[in-house]
């Protein structure tokens, strides 16, 4: 394969609670271009749980996949002659979920005789900004979403550097609990932030975990067990939440999380400027990104770092399959390829030297 070969990707994504599947276009040296990005999310079937139900997700993906693949050509539309390769999240996430999505790739591969290549869900994220941006390598990523919170060195599509992340919760969990503490609709990002708008951000005095500490490290369950006490405690002083307290908890909250990340940020940030001082580009992705205050924070410390900034639209900074396909495209130029042994990787740090966090458990670190 030629470097500036024109190739056609079909990602398949089904790691979390998304069934996605996309199809992109790559004719170097223009952009690729996203010619089909469908996302079959599953907030319905897991929301009376506060969380995501494994074995639920694992069997709507199974049900779903193979719709969202047929969706995913029909509003493309091109068919699979028309496709040069496929890639498939192969982990880290839901064990069912990522068996899913391989087992298809591989049926898809063996029926067609296409190539197909394993992809880690956290290098589709972190590779996200060439894809929407073209930007080039190194740059700073921070990933931050429902499940994952880390700072990573993009240095090419196979090779990231871990600069930290948190030890506990992702923020987005933190979100997602600290919505359930106060009885608001999940996901819990859009509905805290909403309420947060009307508060008093200053009222409470919520911790900012670790940042006496000088590394990038962050921490975010005793934020939620905070926001539980308060909760409790206005509780047994009123004898129920009033509308001025939850927005004011809402917006303590998320600006306790925003500061964190901020500050954090400002770390890597001079961490990554040190090693790479001709390439100040700082990206950020995953569902969290979305939040307006952090959004503003970070943009601002950009700006006054004289650092690039970049967001990806939402729609490419939460789980989808275009990410699959491009990181599967970047590293299909790059001449790797894989076979039927392709595993199923519950657990797969993109960065395997850097030590493991803590409470990663006894099987090492989960992403
Ligand atoms: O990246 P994502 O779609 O899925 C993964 O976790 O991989 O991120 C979902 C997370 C949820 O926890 C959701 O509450 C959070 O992103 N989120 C937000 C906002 N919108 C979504 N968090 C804070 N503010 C938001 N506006
Ligand atoms: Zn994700």
């Amino acid at each position: 394969m030629t470097p500036d070969m024109p190739l056609t990707v079909l990602g398949l994504e089904s790691s979390c609670d998304d069934t996605a599947a996309a199809i992109i276009r790559h004719v170097p040296p223009a952009r690729a271009e996203i010619l089909s990005n469908v996302v079959l999310d599953q907030t319905d079937l897991h929301a009376a749980f506060g969380g995501v139900v494994p074995e639920l997700a694992a069997r709507a993906h199974a049900e779903k996949l193979d719709l969202a693949v047929e969706a995913a050509l029909e509003q493309a539309a091109v068919t699979l002659d028309g496709v040069d390769a496929i890639a498939v999240t192969a982990g880290p996430g839901l064990i069912g979920g990522v068996l899913s999505g391989v087992m298809l790739a591989k049926g898809l591969a063996a029926a067609t005789g296409l190539p197909m290549i394993g992809v880690n869900h956290l290098a589709g994220h972190a590779l996200t900004p060439r894809l929407t941006d073209g930007v080039d390598f190194p740059y700073l990523m921070l990933l931050v979403s429902g499940g994952h919170c880390q700072f990573l060195i993009a240095h090419a599509p196979d090779r990231f550097t871990r600069l930290g992340g948190t030890i506990d919760d992702a923020p987005g969990e933190a979100f997602d609990k600290t919505a359930k503490l106060l009885a608001l609709p999940q996901p819990g990002g859009p509905s805290v932030q909403a309420q947060a708008a009307g508060g008093n951000a200053a009222r409470f005095a919520l911790p900012r975990p670790l940042l006496d500490r000088d590394d990038c490290n962050m921490s975010f369950s005793g934020l939620k067990t905070a926001v539980l006490r308060t909760r409790d405690s206005l509780i047994a002083e009123h004898g129920g939440l009033r509308a001025g307290d939850r927005a004011d908890l809402c917006a303590g909250f998320q600006q306790a999380v925003a500061d964190v990340l901020v500050a954090k940020s400002r770390r890597a940030l001079a961490q990554y400027l040190a090693l790479e001082p001709a390439m100040p580009v700082f990206a950020v992705a995953g569902g969290v990104a979305a939040n307006t205050v952090l959004r503003a924070g970070l943009e601002g410390l950009a700006k006054r770092l004289g650092v690039q900034f970049i967001a990806p639209p939402l729609a490419l900074c939460t789980d989808n399959a275009a990410m699959i396909a491009w990181a599967g495209l970047e590293r299909l130029r790059m001449g790797a390829c894989d076979d039927m042994t392709l595993a199923a990787r519950p657990r797969w740090p993109l960065d395997q030297t850097a030590a493991p966090m803590l409470g990663s458990g006894k099987k090492g670190a989960k992403a």
